[in-house]
C-alpha cells in the first residue's frame, strides 16, 4: 500500500509575472488587508498612504473621527494625490498638479477656474472609495467595494485572541526585509511544523511539541513552552510583565495565528508581532513586521524591545533562508510540482483556500 500524497502548486504559480497580477486581482484586493494602527492617525487630517502591489491608498482621519480610505488617485487627470507616506491636511487634501482639492471626506470641494461653475458636476467627482474597518487597533482595507464584512474574514481569531489587550498595545518596534521568493511560499512555510527540528534548534527548545515536527491541529489550544519558558525570547523569559488575561496560566503559550492571505499575527504572552508579507514581484516578497507592546511597560525606563525583535527576527532569517531555496528549487525545469505529507495538511488547506480564490470568477 503507499500513501496518497498531496501535490503542490505547480512550478509557475511561483513565477509567472501573469499569476501575480491574477492574485493581485482575485486575492489581494478582495481581503482585507492589514494597512497599519489606528495610533498612527490620532488627530483630525492625518494620513498615510499604502501601497499594494499597482496601488497607493490614502488613509484618512474624518473631521466626524472616522477613517476614510481612497484610491490615491486625482478624479482631474489622475495624478496621484498624495507622495508622502504620512502627514497631516490641513483641512483638504489638495492635488499639486491643477489644484483641485477635496474634503477629509473625499468629496471635490474646489476647481480652480471650473467653465461653468454653477453646471459643474462635482458630485460625480469624488475620490474613489478603499473600504475600511478596524479591529482591535489594527486598520484593515478592502479595494473593492463589495465583500465580507472584515469579522467574517478573522472567522475564529476574535474569540482566540480574547485574552490579549491588543487595542490598547502601541508599536514599540517596527523592521522590513525584502526576501528573494514567492510571497506563498512563505505562507506555506508558516503552515508547518515539519522543517522546525531541522530549522530552528532555539524554537524546538522553547515549544517541545515542535520537536515531533507537527503543528497542533487547527482549533485546539497552543502549544505550551517548556518548563521554566513563559515567552518567545531566546532564553524564554522576559522583564516584560505578562498581559493581565493570561497570567493565571499554569503555563504560557506559544500562539501564533494566519489571516489569509498575508497576515502572520503571533500572540504572545507579553508581546504580539504583525508580521504582513507583499509580493513585489513573483520572486520577491517584502516582509513587514511589527512589535506591540503595552503602553505601562514601553513607559518603563527598563523597558527593552530587543529580546522579542531579535527571537523574531531570529526565526524568520532561519525561515527565509529555506524559502529562498525553495523558490530556487521550484522554478527549475524539472520540477513539475512537490509533494505534502500528512503531518503538512494545513499546508494542503492552504493550497485549496487559495486555488478557490485564484479561479473563483
Ligand atoms: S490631475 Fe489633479 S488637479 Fe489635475
Ligand atoms: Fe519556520
Amino acid at each position: 500500500m503507499t500513501t496518497d500524497l498531496i501535490p503542490t502548486l505547480t512550478g509557475n504559480y511561483y513565477r509567472d509575472p501573469e499569476v501575480l497580477e491574477r492574485e493581485f486581482e482575485r486575492i489581494f484586493f478582495r481581503s482585507w488587508v492589514l494597512a497599519g494602527r489606528e495610533e498612527q492617525l490620532p488627530e483630525v487630517g492625518d494620513y498615510f498612504t499604502f501601497e499594494l502591489g499597482p496601488e497607493s491608498v490614502l488613509v484618512v482621519r474624518g473631521r466626524d473621527g472616522a477613517l476614510r480610505a481612497f484610491y490615491n488617485v486625482c478624479r482631474h487627470r489622475g495624478a496621484r494625490l498624495c507622495a508622502a507616506r504620512e502627514g497631516r491636511f490641513e483641512g483638504a487634501i489638495r492635488c499639486r498638479y491643477h489644484a483641485w482639492s477635496y474634503a477629509l471626506d473625499g468629496a471635490l470641494r474646489a476647481v480652480p477656474q471650473p467653465p461653468d461653475a454653477d453646471k459643474f458636476p462635482k458630485d460625480s467627482l469624488a475620490l474613489y472609495p478603499v473600504a475600511v474597518e478596524t479591529w482591535e487597533g489594527f486598520v484593515f482595507l478592502r479595494l473593492d467595494p463589495d465583500g465580507e464584512a472584515l469579522l467574517d474574514q478573522l472567522g475564529a481569531l476574535p474569540e482566540r485572541a480574547r485574552p490579549f489587550p491588543l487595542a490598547s498595545l502601541r508599536v514599540g518596534a517596527r523592521a522590513e526585509r525584502t526576501v528573494a521568493a514567492n510571497w506563498k511560499i512563505l505562507v506555506e512555510n508558516y503552515m508547518e511544523c515539519y522543517h522546525c527540528p531541522g530549522v530552528h534548534p532555539e524554537l524546538t527548545d522553547l515549544v517541545p511539541l515542535y520537536r515531533t515536527g507537527t503543528v497542533d491541529a487547527s482549533g485546539s489550544e497552543p502549544p505550551e513552552y517548556r518548563e521554566g519558558a513563559c515567552t518567545s525570547t531566546l532564553d524564554g523569559t522576559t522583564q516584560r510583565p505578562i498581559f493581565a488575561g493570561l497570567r493565571d496560566r499554569p503555563r504560557q503559550q506559544y500562539h501564533a495565528e494566519l489571516v489569509l492571505p498575508n497576515l502572520l499575527l503571533y500572540l504572545f504572552p507579553d508581546y504580539v508581532c504583525a508580521r504582513s508579507l507583499w509580493p513585489v514581484s513573483p520572486t520577491r516578497t517584502r516582509i513587514v513586521s511589527e512589535w506591540l507592546f503595552e503602553p505601562d511597560t514601553q513607559a518603563r525606563s527598563d523597558f527593552d524591545a530587543s529580546d522579542a525583535v531579535d527571537f523574531m527576527n531570529l526565526l524568520g532569517e532561519q525561515d527565509w533562508q529555506v524559502c529562498e531555496a525553495v523558490q530556487q528549487g521550484v522554478v527549475s525545469r524539472a520540477h513539475r510540482h512537490g509533494v505534502m505529507l500528512p503531518q503538512e495538511s494545513e499546508v494542503a488547506d492552504v493550497t485549496r483556500w487559495y486555488l478557490a480564490q485564484f479561479e473563483a470568477e
